[in-house]
């Protein structure tokens, strides 16, 4: 998909029969002179809504509609406009830039939109039914002529692309089925793209984790015929000042393990990458953004099997900070790969800020719903700035508090912690809470959880997503490293 900026205004956009118009409806405003179809448009019964589309084939002209400027509804237009595209022969858009006076906020949410919502995965499909839009032309002069910056306006179109690729880099991982998609093939696609984008990858291997002492990790890796990985991708420009961590889950396929999953449950977890994945497509827009700030992005790739070398409940393993745990239940596999990724992540890098990305647990989507991720840690100024960052993003965020009431029911009769908690209810929190006895005492105030079990993998198209794989925590991370660039300035 192509964007052009022109200067015409939109009618006046080379008219071939292939070439449509799409008109965003803003707040009901059906009267706007733009609005040429009045009386068809009422009609066809098209009220303005958020998620309402009506395309007038015979005038070549679709419209849609959209609560207001905000950058969420834009993007969420603009995604839907491309989606009410799907099987048409129309292939060029011409649209408007939709802004107030001269400003070019909600410019990048719907060069966003159209990209996240043209998206498909078609990898097992026999007929590939691409998106057929190619080129979209951006009208730079249709409501505010001349007070719009053509170089900035670009700039936003590029970031914009930037973000909503790596997205859809993301969700691929996501969406990619667990017998084509295991850790070695998850390393090589890390370090694909770090060729591609000049990041640096290290790759440890079982023999390295084995020397770097992460046996809960390799614990949980231990019944599955693909040995795990570890990757580290690095992003190092010359002169920074900040240095960023970012860590991610990367079960290939959580099965549950001895603790079997049952079956109704079981499906989707090829989904269980998720934080792997985001980390993987966060690198990727970072390195393209070429941001000014040093960001490591570590994954834990493993998958979660049963057989009888399977690690078990009642097994007492000692992560590679020294902590023993209990195991009592062998489907709370996330945190315990994440208890050796964090150690290691924090032995090689000391950072500003330490954020770890995971589909972590069901009683996140049960406490916030399926749309939202929890953002959890000790420090309330970092998870509301993950929390506000997320929002401007397009993604949904909310804080989930850690209390020491919670934190006991964590505690093992024999071992240093638990890998689960002793109650049924708050089990987002405890999982965070295990976690917070893997980051030392340096990063304690500064790192964030943010459990993305909600919103990775939702089995029906939402917003801007599709069903399957949302991409989940690329949007949001990206937004917040480009707001401390800025801080930085
Ligand atoms: N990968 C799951 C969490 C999950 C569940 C993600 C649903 C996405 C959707 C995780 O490894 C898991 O199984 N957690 C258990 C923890 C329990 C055993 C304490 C859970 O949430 O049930
Ligand atoms: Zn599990
Ligand atoms: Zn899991």
């Amino acid at each position: 998909m192509n964007f052009e900026l022109t200067v015409l205004p939109t009618e006046e956009v080379e008219k071939v029969s292939t070439h449509l118009e799409v008109i965003i409806v803003v707040n009901n405003n059906l009267k706007h002179r733009f609005v040429q179809d009045k009386k068809l448009l009422k009609k066809a019964g098209f009220s303005c809504g958020q998620n309402e589309t009506c395309l007038l084939v015979e005038h070549d002209r679709l419209y849609v509609g959209a609560n207001s400027l905000k950058g969420t509804d834009i993007r969420q237009a603009s995604a839907n406009a491309i989606k009410a595209l799907n099987g048409s022969k129309y292939t060029n858009i011409a649209i408007a830039t939709y802004t107030r006076k001269s400003c070019l906020y909600s410019l990048r949410a719907m060069v966003e939109g159209f990209i996240l919502g043209a998206y498909r995965f078609d990898t097992y499909k026999t007929i590939k039914r691409k998106n057929p839009i190619k080129t979209i032309s951006i009208s730079l002069d249709a409501y505010h002529p001349r007070e719009i910056d053509m170089i900035q306006a670009s700039d936003l179109i590029h970031k914009a692309e930037i973000t909503a690729d790596a997205t859809n880099f993301t969700r691929d991982i996501v969406n990619t089925t667990p017998e084509d998609c295991y850790p070695k093939v998850m390393a090589d696609i890390a370090q694909e793209m770090a060729k591609e984008t000049g990041l640096t990858c290290n790759i440890l291997k079982p023999k390295q984790l084995r020397k770097e002492k992460m046996e809960t990790l390799l614990a949980v890796a231990r019944a599955s015929r693909h040995t795990p990985r570890v990757i580290h991708l690095t992003h190092k420009p010359k002169n920074t000042k900040k240095v960023i961590t970012l860590v991610g889950k990367g079960l290939t396929y959580d099965s549950g393990g001895l603790s079997l999953k049952p079956a109704d449950y079981m499906v989707t977890m090829k989904s269980d990458k998720s934080g792997g994945s985001a980390v993987i497509g966060i690198m990727k827009a970072i390195a393209e953004l070429d941001l000014p700030i040093e960001v490591h992005g570590f994954v834990g790739a493993v998958e979660n099997m049963i057989g009888g070398d399977a690690y078990k409940p009642d097994d007492v393993l000692i992560a590679k900070n020294g902590k023993s745990i209990e195991i009592r239940n062998t489907d709370a596999e996330g945190r315990l790969v994440l208890a050796d990724v964090l150690c290691y992540a924090q032995q090689e890098v000391q950072s500003d800020y330490l954020f770890d990305f995971a589909t972590l647990t069901g009683a996140s989507v049960v406490a916030v719903g399926h749309y939202t991720s929890s953002i959890m840690g000790h420090n309330k100024k970092v998870q509301k700035l993950v929390v506000d960052e997320a929002h401007k993003s397009g993604e949904l965020a909310t804080a989930l508090d850690f209390n020491p009431y919670l934190k006991k029911t964590i505690s093992s009769e024999i071992a240093d912690v638990c890998n689960i908690a002793s109650s049924r209810y708050g089990g987002a929190i405890t999982a965070g809470q295990f976690l917070s006895e893997f980051v030392d005492k340096k990063h304690r105030q500064k790192w964030a959880h943010i459990d993305i079990a909600g919103p990775a993998f939702v089995e029906h198209a939402w917003g801007e997503n599709p069903f399957g794989a949302s991409g989940a925590g690329v949007r949001m991370m990206v937004k917040l490293l480009e707001t401390l660039c800025k801080e930085e300035a």
